[in-house]
C-alpha cells in the first residue's frame, strides 16, 4: 500500500515537472548554457569608455563562446539550428601594478538557433542571464525584440557580430 502512494507521488509530481517544462519551452524560454567555458573561445572584447552607447549594459570585458555547431557557421556564414553563442561579460578591476584583471560576471548574453522556433527574430532566441541568479532567464519578449533589432544589422553575416580570430 505504501509503494503504491509513493509510486503515486512520484508519478503526480514528474507530471507537473515536465508540466512546467512545456510552459517554459512554449513561452520560448532558452536555458543556462552550462558547459559552454568547453566551447570555442571565438574573440574578446573590452567596452571600457563611459562615452560609449553600450557602456552602461555591456561596459567591461567580453568574451564570446561558440558550440561546434556555432563554428560551423563562423566557417561557412550559415549558422545551423542547434547553433550556440555565448557573450560573457565581465567588470574590471584595476590592479595597483598597473594592469587590470577580470573582475566578477556582469551578465551573460546567449543566443540559440532555431529556425522554426525563433523564425520571427530570423531563427535566432535570445536570452540573457545575470549573474545574482544565473540558471533564470531574464528578458521580455519587449527585450528579446530590441536583441534582434540590432543584430539584423549583421543580416549578411547571419545576425552575428563577431568573427572568428585565428
Ligand atoms: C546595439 C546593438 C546590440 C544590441 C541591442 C545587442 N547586441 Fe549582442 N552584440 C552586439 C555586437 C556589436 C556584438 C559583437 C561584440 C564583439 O565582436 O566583441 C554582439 C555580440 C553578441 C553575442 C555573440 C555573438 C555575436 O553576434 O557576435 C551574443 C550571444 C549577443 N550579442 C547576444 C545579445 C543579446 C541576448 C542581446 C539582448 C539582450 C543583445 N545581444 C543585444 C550588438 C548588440
Amino acid at each position: 500500500m505504501r509503494g503504491i502512494l509513493v509510486t503515486i507521488a512520484i508519478g503526480c509530481c514528474i507530471a507537473a515537472v515536465s508540466g512546467n517544462a512545456l510552459v517554459l519551452a512554449e513561452a520560448g524560454r532558452i536555458p543556462f548554457p552550462s558547459g559552454y567555458r568547453d566551447w570555442t573561445h571565438v574573440k574578446s572584447g573590452l567596452i571600457d569608455d563611459p562615452a560609449h552607447p553600450a557602456f552602461a549594459r555591456y561596459g567591461g570585458l567580453h568574451h564570446i563562446y561558440a558550440n561546434p555547431k556555432a563554428m560551423t557557421g563562423y566557417r561557412t556564414g550559415n549558422f545551423p539550428d542547434g547553433a550556440i553563442l555565448v557573450y560573457d561579460l565581465h567588470t574590471l578591476v584595476p590592479l595597483p601594478d598597473g594592469s587590470i584583471d577580470q573582475g566578477e560576471r556582469r551578465h551573460l548574453d546567449v543566443m540559440v538557433k532555431d529556425s522554426a522556433r525563433f523564425a520571427e527574430t530570423r531563427g535566432w532566441g535570445y536570452e540573457e542571464f545575470l549573474a545574482s541568479a544565473p540558471q533564470t532567464p531574464t528578458l521580455t519578449p519587449k527585450a528579446r525584440a530590441g536583441c534582434a533589432a540590432c543584430h539584423a544589422a549583421r543580416r549578411a553575416h547571419g545576425d552575428v557580430f563577431s568573427e572568428y580570430r585565428e
